[in-house]
């Protein structure tokens, strides 16, 4: 049996940013590689949790975890659905996208449209309809009820904090999600999407605490997440 101090806890982990296509060959999507991720669910399983990674991303696989590839919000949703009521922890690091095209063209979309028989040919753009993704970690939160498991933990990422609004956007985004960590990312130009550094402030429902981690290496940031974690378990 494997040991650490999660031994013996489920735990299911996002990963990556979603994909919604437009059409065969195209897709909507965001910058996020699944880096932090991955590192969440690599620290979880090295410290004895059994690990199923929901993730876009096409890195490795770290040892001992169980990957599920997805690629849109609704098929993450699913994934994160099935496996996440027997789990003990969820932690949505996905960077799910808010909105999918409305339809799916079931052939590449033309630069020229399909113009009437005869006609001039359409040379205009097209405008893409978008709809809502269902909030995965709102789902999460509603399905559990009055029970407190699984955890769930959120990510949130935030940009500028100059005048010190990236906090006031975490604290008001956990009350909001009603989860019960929220590890809030600085983001910008050259910070955090594709590198190996973060630096987070990982807060606590009921808490007015706030632990700052880094900027320090993913893994680093997963640790300290998970020690906020497991003290909650
Ligand atoms: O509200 P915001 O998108 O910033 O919240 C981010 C958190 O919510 C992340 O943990 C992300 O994985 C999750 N999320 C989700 N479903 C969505 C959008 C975000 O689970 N449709």
């Amino acid at each position: 049996a494997a040991r650490g101090p999660l031994a013996g806890r489920r735990v299911v982990v996002t990963a990556g940013g979603t994909r919604e296509p437009l059409d065969p060959v195209r897709y909507l999507g965001n910058r996020s590689s699944g880096k932090q991720g991955y590192a969440v669910a690599a620290v979880a399983a090295a410290r004895g949790a059994e690990v199923v990674l929901v993730t876009t991303s096409g890195l490795p696989v770290p040892a001992g975890v169980r990957a599920v590839p997805v690629e849109t919000a609704l098929e993450m949703a699913a994934a994160v659905h099935a496996a996440g009521a027997e789990a003990d922890v969820v932690v949505m690091a996905a960077a799910v996208a808010d909105f999918r095209p409305a339809e799916v063209a079931a052939h590449k979309i033309k630069k020229t449209h399909a113009a009437a028989p005869g006609g001039t040919p359409d040379e205009s753009a097209p405008v893409v309809a978008l709809v809502r993704n269902p909030d995965i970690l709102a789902g999460l939160v509603a399905a559990r009820g009055a029970s407190s498991s699984p955890l769930v933990v959120g990510f949130a990422a935030e940009t500028g904090d100059e005048d010190g609004t990236v906090l006031e956007h975490g604290r008001a985004k956990l009350e909001r999600k009603g989860c019960d960590v929220l590890v809030v990312n600085e983001v910008g130009p050259g910070k955090a999407f594709g590198t190996d550094v973060n630096t987070v402030h990982v807060l606590r429902r009921g808490s007015d605490g706030v632990l700052d981690v880094g900027p320090a290496s993913k893994d680093a940031v997963a640790g300290a997440v998970w020690d906020v974690v497991g003290d909650l378990l």
